[in-house]
């Protein structure tokens, strides 16, 4: 198996960072561990409003037969005057707008390195052209100072030299929209002390609040560590809200290597609230208060149990299959995207790993990070008939996102 969090280590060297931003406002309080706003580019990709399912559907289609599939080339914001290389990531919808969060991203002109973060966030310019993007916070229209969409904590903001030491907060699925304006996002937190090596703390909410007057995005993040290692990182896998309630799904990477997944529930009016969080027992079907402190494995809780490990994904409720589906990749490095269904969010969950695209491999290497984005293509028919897919790439010498549309038969 190959390890895969090899590859996303970042292999340049900068002297020092600048965090200034005239957009940026930056504050903490008592009451947060950090905070930031910024402005968004106003490009809007209203969704129509979401299928309300059931809880319980009663699948369709579900043979996943792919009539077209379209590779699209890299997503890039074509106004940003420095060439953008970035990996991983996902979006959601908030305030009629698709935002996209990216891994470690680089900015270069013709000849040099100018700038990193660990992560950035980007804006939907038309569904359309699905890889045309509006840079918000790589914007080297405004500086190359560029800062990290995800504010650090006072723990986390001095220690900054890279690349010796530094914290980069990941993801690898979408965020989860949970009102008009609100939606929140899961990143796992990690902290490097020499460029090759990092630990993770678990993994971070962040809350995102979208304010429609200023066009300013407000990224809040109550805790340092929102589910640390010694539980799952619920919502770091994957997330979906049905009937009000939020499903967030946390890989058991320590004892099962990424076969098993667990599931916690709260709803969507108290998603930051970690004492109304239900975890889901898949043996005995019960949802308890108590949040599980594995020391062992524990499959049979868990609700998704496979041959094949995971590492990235999304899940959604597809109109076209009648089902929760779930979008990912195996941890096995093959560069290919699966399809697993569900006639509810706790399953019974498929696991014959049903393949619908292989990816072209570049000169660097297997793909990574694939996930799917339902919110595109909703006038192709039912959604869930087409999606948008998108993957990380690596070409020669960088790594970037590519997106491709995949059609059901
Ligand atoms: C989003 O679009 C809907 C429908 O046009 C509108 O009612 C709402 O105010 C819009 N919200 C924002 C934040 O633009």
């Amino acid at each position: 198996m190959v390890n895969i969090k090899a590859t996303l280590l970042v292999t340049v060297f900068i002297s020092s960072r600048a965090f200034a931003s005239p957009l940026v406002q930056r504050s903490t309080s008592s009451k947060t561990a950090a905070s930031v706003s910024y402005e968004l580019p106003s490009f809007l990709t209203p969704v129509r409003p979401a299928p309300n399912p059931s809880y319980y559907v009663y699948p369709t289609n579900t043979n996943f037969e792919v009539e077209s599939i379209q590779e699209l080339g890299k997503q890039n914001d074509p106004d940003n005057p420095l060439a953008v290389y970035r990996d991983g990531g996902g979006s959601c919808s908030i305030g009629n707008r698709t935002v996209w969060f990216f891994c470690d991203t680089l900015g270069y002109d013709e000849n040099d390195f100018k700038a990193m973060a660990d992560n950035s966030l980007a804006v939907a310019r038309s569904f359309n052209e699905p890889t045309f993007l509006a840079d918000a916070t790589s914007n080297s229209r405004v500086s190359y100072g560029w800062g990290p969409a995800v504010p650090y904590t006072s723990e986390e903001y001095p220690w900054q030299d890279f690349p010796s030491k530094r914290y980069a907060m990941w993801t690898y699925t979408n965020c989860l929209q949970v009102s008009e304006n609100q939606a929140v996002q899961f990143f796992t937190l990690n902290k490097f002390s020499s460029r090759l090596d990092y630990y993770g703390l678990g993994n971070t909410m962040v809350t995102m609040d979208f304010n429609p007057k200023t066009q300013m995005l407000t990224l809040t993040r109550d805790q340092q560590v929102t589910f640390p290692t010694t539980t799952y990182a619920y919502g770091s896998f994957a997330s979906i809200v049905v009937n009000g309630v939020a499903f967030l799904y946390g890989l058991d990477t320590t004892y099962s290597s990424n076969k098993d997944v667990h599931v916690a529930r709260v709803p969507v009016s108290h998603i930051s609230d970690l004492s109304k969080y239900l975890y889901y027992d898949a043996w005995t079907k019960k949802w308890t208060s108590k949040r599980p402190k594995p020391t062992a494995r524990h499959q049979s809780a868990a609700v998704m149990s496979n041959s094949m490990p995971y590492s990235s994904g999304s899940m959604f409720y597809s109109e076209y299959h009648n089902a929760y589906l779930l979008v990912y990749f195996s941890n096995w490095a093959d560069s290919t995207f699966r399809v697993s269904y569900a006639p509810s969010p706790v399953g019974p969950w498929t696991t014959d790993n049903k393949i619908i695209h292989k990816i072209p491999l570049g000169p660097g290497g297997f793909d990574y990070g694939g996930v799917a984005h339902p919110q595109y293509y909703q006038n192709d028919g039912p959604s869930g008939k087409a999606l948008l897919l998108h993957y990380s790439y690596q070409g020669s010498s960088q790594k970037y996102t590519k997106a491709a549309k995949l059609v059901f038969k």
